[in-house]
């Protein structure tokens, strides 16, 4: 007998308020609701390493971003062993709120040292496919209700350039998040449809 296909893996990417989170639910209940198994998790996780990330985001100001690197690292290795890699080989499509091209933009961005960056992150396969949600920081400033490790313009440019970066060599597919939700939304369907050849 052969075994269950393995589900895809799609990641979701961009600055704080691109609109990710709203946009990969909403894409979740999408695969669902046309009967498709999938499965929903995010990043930082809130299993051990991420509970500590959460925490520093929530307590502690400049904490240096080689830590921080680590700790995501960390978290993300726990994550695809413990849920991600599962899922997928039960053949589940996993639609994750960030994932391995949030530390690349983030601290390999903010670090000017994204090579170290994709090293240590190197125990973990990238994503079949990351869509980045692309906006400019004042617009996501504006959107954005609850404040966050990253609230500032400049290092938003500076994490927005980095993304920038990975499109430019065909890591990531970009779509314009400045448009309205529903034109988005029906963008990213039809960059699923295209690669994952199904009916959403
Ligand atoms: P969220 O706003 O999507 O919940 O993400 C939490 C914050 O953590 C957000 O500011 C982005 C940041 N982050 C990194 O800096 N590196 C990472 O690898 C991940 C997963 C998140």
């Amino acid at each position: 007998m052969g075994g269950v296909e393995r589900g895809f893996h799609i990641s979701f990417e961009g600055i704080d308020g691109s609109g990710k989170t709203t946009l990969s639910t909403n894409l979740y209940l999408k695969f669902k609701e046309k009967g498709y198994p999938c499965f929903y998790t995010v990043e930082p996780t809130f299993m051990r390493v991420g509970s500590l990330i959460r925490l520093h985001a929530s307590r502690i100001k400049n904490v240096p971003q080689y830590y921080m690197a680590l700790l995501f690292a960390a978290d993300r290795v726990e994550h695809y062993e413990r849920v991600i890699k599962k899922k997928l080989e039960k053949g589940y499509h996993v639609i994750s709120d960030r994932y391995v091209h949030s530390s690349i933009a983030y601290q390999g961005g903010l670090l000017n040292d994204i090579e170290w960056v994709r090293t240590i992150n190197n125990r973990v396969p990238l994503p079949d496919l990351a869509i980045y949600l692309d906006i400019s920081p004042d617009k996501a400033l504006s959107r954005k209700k609850a404040s966050g490790l990253f609230d500032d313009v400049t290092l938003l440019a500076k994490i927005r350039e980095a993304y920038l970066s990975l499109v430019e060599k065909g890591e990531i597919v970009m779509v314009n998040a400045e448009k309205p939700f529903e034109d988005v939304f029906r963008e990213v369907i039809e960059i699923i449809k295209s690669r994952l050849h199904i009916d959403l």
